[in-house]
């Protein structure tokens, strides 16, 4: 159903607003269906809210609980959605294990205040005849993890594209530890003229540096000291930027040099760049990126930092 909008905020007072659409009681809604996505938002925009969308696949962590924090800090309305994307796997990628738990994601969206939540089967959001894609270019798509996962960042900004086009946010959350994808998020966002502004929030961290990811649940005891040479790496380069070292290829050195000996862990990528474009720097600057990537028995596990930025612990 299309709404006309008539009020603004400033005109709404109690009574006068209109009911809102799936009210069952206490709690978040739960949403199935685009028409009913389309409704609530609307229906918000129309009262002059701002809507806070924070996109997720599910199995929930401090990391996505800080997204919906900040949108909650950001927005009068968040919807947070709950959707592992078939279109961002490869073949071979772990679409069909991927970690699922949708009663303990609710659980935690729901004690963290959100107002709905959009879960929808796939089939509502890729029916049979489903033809349109998103096709994502320009200066970094193709390096670094667009390299490594072909046509993961299609998939990735076609669900975006829809969810922004259903929804309507005035501001979308996304982590800095996918940093290309936030890159090509914003500028998904800004080619297609959304008028969503993206939001990057910091990477939520273990107290030991690992970078917090669904997929971590994976993670065997015994991995994890090859899992933190990753932030180990990152930590690495921010201390020696500090202590003046100007040379990138001086860091990419230290990578080899901590994964060099390693049987059970595999070094991707290791490199300082561009923070925009992903091309690799000669010298190291304060703002330039550091990305890592490497592939442990199966798991592949990313993580990122800046140089001069907030320290890893
Ligand atoms: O970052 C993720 O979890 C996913 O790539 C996203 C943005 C929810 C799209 O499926």
């Amino acid at each position: 159903m299309s709404r006309v909008c008539t009020r603004t905020r400033s005109t709404v007072t109690g009574n006068d607003a209109r009911p809102e659409p799936f009210k069952t009681g206490e709690g978040p809604r739960i949403l199935r269906s685009t028409a009913e996505l389309r409704e609530l938002t609307s229906h918000w925009r129309c009262q002059g809210f701002t809507v806070g969308l924070v996109p997720t696949m599910g199995a929930l962590h401090r990391g996505h609980l800080s997204l919906v924090a900040a949108a909650r800090a950001g927005c009068d309305r968040v919807l947070a959605s709950i959707f592992v994307n078939p279109l961002q796997f490869g073949p071979g990628e772990d679409f069909e294990r991927y970690p699922r738990d949708s009663q303990e994601d609710l659980a935690q969206l729901r004690a963290a205040s959100v107002d709905a939540i959009y879960m929808p089967p796939v089939s509502e959001v890729y029916p049979v005849d489903f033809a349109t894609t998103v096709h994502v270019a320009g200066a970094g798509f193709d390096r670094f993890e667009g390299a490594a996962r072909p046509g993961h960042f299609q998939g990735v900004a076609t669900i975006v594209a829809k969810l922004f086009s259903a929804t309507g946010p005035s501001r979308a959350y996304f982590s800095e530890k996918d940093a290309q994808q936030a890159v090509i998020v914003a500028r998904l966002a800004r080619d297609l003229d959304s008028g969503v502004e993206i939001e990057v929030c910091p990477i939520v961290r273990d107290p030991d540096g690992l970078a917090l990811s669904s997929r971590n649940v994976y993670l065997t005891p015994d991995q994890r000291p090859d899992a933190l040479l990753l932030s180990r790496w990152l930590r690495e380069c921010q201390l020696a930027f500090k202590a003046g070292e100007g040379l990138a290829d001086r860091l990419r050195g230290r990578a080899l040099a901590i994964f060099g000996d390693r049987g059970k862990i595999r070094l991707e990528y290791a490199d300082i760049v561009d923070p925009m474009t992903f091309a690799p720097l000669e010298f190291c600057a304060a703002g330039a990126r550091l990305v890592i990537a490497a592939r442990l028995v199966g798991l592949r596990l990313i993580d990122s930092a800046t140089l001069g930025g907030r320290p890893i612990p």
